[in-house]
């Protein structure tokens, strides 16, 4: 879906905020012997906050990904599954069933408690994407669960001087995404998929001060101020006190691709047992006594 822009649509940024740190990611492996890259782990919650986890998975070979996540449980905040190549089947305990295929997007809010599954629908071919997990305020953690999906055809895209924005989430340069900014107001996510493909293109994007951003690399490589981002490295976005924003631009001749993140930190204790993130340890053991007794889902 591509949206035409209005010429008072554009990003000032005239204070880019540069990067704290570049971060190579843990390779690991989840659900029933996943391969993939944990880019975002748990040391890292508190100073990315709202965001808990970024798991990267991309591979040609079917016995990294065949086995795919069979039923498991979760409390206490959103996944945001986003594809770009491969057919995952989703199955929940509230009865949701969707197909995630080519360039979509799973959103699922978690709140009090689903069992699902994802688990592919290929037998062969390349698996990519990305699973973010996002926090939910204290005052929403125990809320009814939701989900949604969000086709390919439906995210919302710019092109601005070579550089195609996939809005999945908050607003860029005067265009919504697929989750408007207010849909999230505890958090306020912005979630874009940038596309470089001219070579030097470059990107600017405002962010509000306070809020935490980081910079996925997937393809190629980038520079942010004097910094360069090769590819499968995150790059974590200074607070700069005086910042306003962020500009990206494509290094080499390679088409390079990105994802960019950002969010409003909760500032709530963090207290997580494997799919439960909670705010206490007294919530967390009561997380796991309701998923014995059979409490979640439906
Ligand atoms: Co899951």
């Amino acid at each position: 879906m591509n949206a035409v822009l209005s010429p008072g649509d554009v990003e000032n940024v005239t204070h880019p905020r540069g990067v704290e740190r570049i971060v190579a990611g843990t390779p690991t492996s989840d659900g029933a012997g996943v391969k993939l890259t944990r880019v975002l782990t748990q040391p890292l919650q508190r100073r990315l906050d709202p965001f808990l986890m970024l798991d990267a998975f991309g591979s040609d070979n079917p016995g990294d990904y065949i086995g795919g996540f069979p039923d498991h449980p979760h409390r206490g905040f959103e996944t945001v599954t986003y594809m770009i190549a491969g057919r995952m089947r989703h199955r929940d305990s509230a009865g949701n069933e969707g197909l995630l295929s080519n360039g979509g997007v799973q959103w699922m809010t978690a709140g009090r408690g689903v069992i699902h599954s994802e688990l592919p629908e290929q037998e062969e071919g390349r698996m990519e994407g990305f699973q973010l997990w996002l926090n939910l305020p204290a005052k929403e953690k125990m809320c009814a669960p939701w989900y949604r999906d969000i086709q390919n055809e439906t995210i919302p895209e710019i092109t601005v001087d070579g550089v195609t924005a996939r809005i999945i989430a908050g607003r860029s340069h005067g265009v919504d995404g697929a989750m408007a900014p207010g849909q999230r107001e505890g958090t306020q996510p912005l979630y874009l998929d940038l596309h470089f493909d001219a070579p030097g293109a470059s990107f600017a994007q405002a962010l509000a001060a306070g809020h935490n951003a980081f910079v996925y690399v997937y393809r190629g490589a980038l520079a942010i101020g004097a910094t360069e981002v090769a590819s499968q490295r995150m790059a974590i976005l200074a607070n700069d006190a005086g910042s306003d924003g962020v500009v990206l631009r494509a290094v080499g001749d390679a088409p390079a691709r990105a994802l960019l993140i950002a969010g409003k930190p909760l500032a709530e204790p963090i207290a997580q047992y494997g799919p439960f993130v909670m705010n206490t340890n007294d919530e967390i053991f009561k997380a796991v006594e309701d998923f014995r007794a059979g409490k979640f889902g439906g």
